[in-house]
C-alpha cells in the first residue's frame, strides 16, 4: 500500500512535521509506504488556458495530455505518484487565507491528467486533508484543501479525515503543541484503518471536523439570489432560526444534485460542451468583433527576467 502526502509547507516546517507524524502512525499501523512531495519546491508550468486537454478529454481522447510536454515540469512525475497511491493527503499552510498558490497551480494542472478523473471516479482513492495558519486568518484554507483532496481521491465520500489548526506562525511552532501532534497521529491512524477497511471491502467513514455541509464537510455558506448554498459542492441549504440558533438543513434531494455528483459533473461537462459549440458556431462573428479588442493594445511589455 502506498500513501502520498502533498505538503505545501516549508521544508521541515509545521505542515511537514505534522505530515510526518501522520506518516509514522500509518507506517506503524499498516506498513504502507509513505511518500511526501514538497509542493513548494516543485516546478509546475502555468496552465495557459489553451483548453486542448479539456476539448480532447470531452471527446474521450484520454491519451491527449498537455501542450507542456512531460519532462518540462514536475506535473507528470507527481501525477504518476498520485496514480500509484492508495491514499492521498493534501496539506497546506494558510497563505492569504487560502492554500498556497503552488498547491492551486497543481490543481489547475489536473485538467491535463488524462483519464485520472475517470479512473478515480470508478474506484475512489482514500483522501484526507489538513491545514494550519500562523493566526486565525484562515477561512478558506481547509475548505480548499478538502476540495483538492476530493478531486484527487474521486469523491467527498472518499475523505476520511480533515482538520485545521490556527496560531502556529514560526517554523517548528507545532513542536510545542502536544495536542496537535496527538491529533496528527490519530489522523494517520484513521488513514491506516481506512486502508485496511478498503482492502476488506468495508465502507469508509469520515472522522474529521464536522462541517455545516453534510456532503463535503465544508463550513461555508453562500447567499445567492435564489437561496443559500454550500459554495463548495453547491448543495442548496434550508436555513431556520430555532430558539435563536441558526439551523442549516440540506435535503436528500439537494444533496443528490450537488455539483460533484454524477448528475452535477455531467451537467458541468454538458455546459462546457454547449459553450464550445456556441463559440464554434459564432466563430466568424467572434473573429470580426475581436479585432476591436486586439487593436486596443494596453498590455505592458514584461521586462526580461535576470538569473538570481
Ligand atoms: C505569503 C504568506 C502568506 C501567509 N498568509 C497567512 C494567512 O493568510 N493566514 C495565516 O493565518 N497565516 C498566514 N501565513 C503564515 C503561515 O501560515 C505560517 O507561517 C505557517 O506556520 C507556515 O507553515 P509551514 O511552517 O508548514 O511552512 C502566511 C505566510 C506566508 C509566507
Amino acid at each position: 500500500m502506498n500513501v502520498l502526502g502533498l505538503c505545501a509547507g516549508r521544508p521541515d516546517g509545521n505542515t511537514e512535521i505534522m505530515m510526518k507524524e501522520a506518516f509514522m502512525a500509518i507506517e506503524e499501523m499498516c506498513g504502507a509506504q509513505c511518500r511526501l512531495v514538497r509542493v513548494q519546491e516543485t516546478t509546475i508550468n502555468t496552465c495557459v488556458g489553451c483548453e486542448s486537454c479539456m476539448v480532447n478529454h470531452l471527446k474521450g481522447n484520454w491519451d491527449f495530455r498537455c501542450v507542456h510536454k512531460n519532462g518540462s515540469d514536475h506535473f507528470y512525475f507527481i501525477e504518476q505518484l498520485m496514480r500509484e497511491a492508495d491514499a492521498i493527503i493534501v496539506s497546506s499552510p494558510a497563505y492569504n487565507l487560502l492554500p498556497t498558490g503552488q498547491m492551486i497551480k497543481l490543481l489547475n494542472k489536473m485538467h491535463a491528467s488524462g483519464n485520472y478523473r475517470d479512473m478515480v471516479e470508478k474506484e475512489n482513492k482514500i483522501g484526507a486533508a489538513f491545514s494550519i495558519g500562523g493566526t486565525d486568518w484562515t477561512n478558506f484554507t481547509l475548505n480548499v484543501c478538502k476540495m483538492i483532496a476530493m478531486e484527487l481521491a474521486g469523491s467527498y465520500e472518499a475523505l476520511v479525515d480533515a482538520v485545521h489548526f490556527d496560531f502556529m506562525p514560526s517554523r517548528g511552532a507545532v513542536l510545542l503543541e502536544d495536542d496537535v501532534l496527538k491529533r496528527m497521529r490519530q489522523f494517520g491512524e484513521t488513514i491506516a484503518a481506512a486502508l485496511t477497511a478498503k482492502e476488506k471491502g468495508e465502507k469508509l467513514s469520515y472522522a474529521g471536523t464536522p462541517g455545516v455541509c453534510p456532503d463535503c464537510h465544508g463550513n461555508l455558506l453562500e447567499i445567492r439570489a435564489d437561496g443559500v448554498y454550500c459554495p463548495q459542492c453547491l448543495t442548496k441549504a434550508k436555513l431556520q432560526i430555532v430558539d435563536e440558533e441558526l439551523r442549516v438543513e440540506f435535503t436528500r434531494e439537494a444533496i443528490a444534485r450537488n455539483r460533484w455528483s454524477i448528475w452535477g459533473k455531467r451537467l458541468h461537462d454538458d455546459n462546457i460542451r454547449k459553450g464550445h459549440k456556441k463559440a464554434a458556431e459564432g466563430k466568424d462573428q467572434i473573429r470580426e468583433r475581436m479585432k476591436k479588442y486586439v487593436d486596443y493594445e494596453r498590455a505592458v511589455t514584461l521586462p526580461e527576467i535576470l538569473p538570481e
